[in-house]
């Protein structure tokens, strides 16, 4: 087969692409790589979408955090959400995702995610309190969440709060084109396990933009130079779920959400919202 009629008949990136990715995407075809299906690559049109809708998740993340306080219940949290969110000609994509009652997941202490906001649930002194929020604007989606400390915090979980910002980090500086999935969980996990906590197994990253969980999953575990080549175009999630003690988290079962840590000891998560440059990522929430 002769080469233009390969790239003529095969072309894998979308229209707006170099040469130089299609170029190499071919390449990491041709080497046996595994490689994001073509979908998941976004158009610019695309790109454009998501990146507004990052602005706005952005935008409500700051609006809420003054709220984030002693003596507030995450359901008033959790009305402020939707209120923004609407007032923006946005949807809170939490909001009966898959029967999930409210617009926002906030989860504190032991809870690792998912948390449903509650009348009942009363913030108080000395909890670090993750808050998951999720906008669909024109379509398009943006993730991410951010940890809070509440009054005095134990100086335990401050260090947990600041090791899993750190994995983060670390997770999406290692986020760059032609890198593999695995180098982000690697580098995750060293730096967590290093500091003597664990990585929750059973909840991962995701590809994100024009679905709210697509492919790729992105464990915040693995081992570095295996897994799914990252290519530019591509939007996903990174948010590990870090634990004071073991691994192991269990779903509630009068909720059907509500993931706790197995032990009882506290979990910390923030998560980043991603695009692959042909340079290295942009970040289009956290
Ligand atoms: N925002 C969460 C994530 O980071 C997903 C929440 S699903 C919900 O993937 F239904 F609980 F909202
Ligand atoms: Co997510
Ligand atoms: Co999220």
């Amino acid at each position: 087969m002769s080469m233009k009629k390969f790239f003529g008949g095969n072309k894998y990136t979308p229209n707006g692409y170099s040469k130089e990715v299609e170029e190499k995407v071919q390449d990491c075809i041709r080497r046996g790589y595994h490689v994001p299906k073509r979908t998941l690559l976004r158009s610019k049109e695309q790109i454009e979408g998501i990146r507004e809708a990052g602005k706005i998740n952005k935008a409500l993340l700051d609006y809420i955090t003054p709220l984030v306080k002693e003596g507030v219940t995450t359901a008033e949290i959790d009305h402020a959400v939707y209120a923004f969110t609407t007032d923006h000609d946005a949807i809170p994509a939490p909001f009966l995702y898959e029967g999930f009652p409210k617009s926002s997941c906030i989860s504190i202490n032991d809870v690792v995610c998912h948390g449903i906001p509650s009348t009942k649930e009363v913030i108080k002194d000395g909890d670090i309190v993750n808050v998951d929020l999720t906008t669909i604007y024109k379509g398009y989606f943006a993730d991410a969440s951010r940890m809070f400390m509440i009054g005095n915090v134990s100086e335990e979980n401050q260090k947990l709060v600041r090791v899993a910002k750190e994995c983060r980090d670390i997770g999406v500086e290692m986020a760059k084109p032609w890198a593999r999935l695995g180098d982000i969980g690697e580098a995750i996990q060293k730096h967590a396990e290093s500091n003597g906590y664990s990585v929750v197994r059973d909840l991962c990253g995701h590809g994100c933009g024009v679905k709210f969980h697509e492919d790729p999953n992105v464990n915040h575990y693995g081992k570095a130079g295996t897994g799914m080549v990252l290519v530019p175009g591509m939007t996903f999630t990174i948010e590990p779920m870090i634990n004071m003690g073991k691994f192991q988290v269990f779903i509630d079962e009068d909720d059907g959400w509500t993931v706790c840590t197995e032990d009882g000891l506290p979990s910390a998560q923030w998560e980043s919202h991603i695009l692959i440059t042909e340079t290295g990522n942009e970040i289009l929430c956290e």
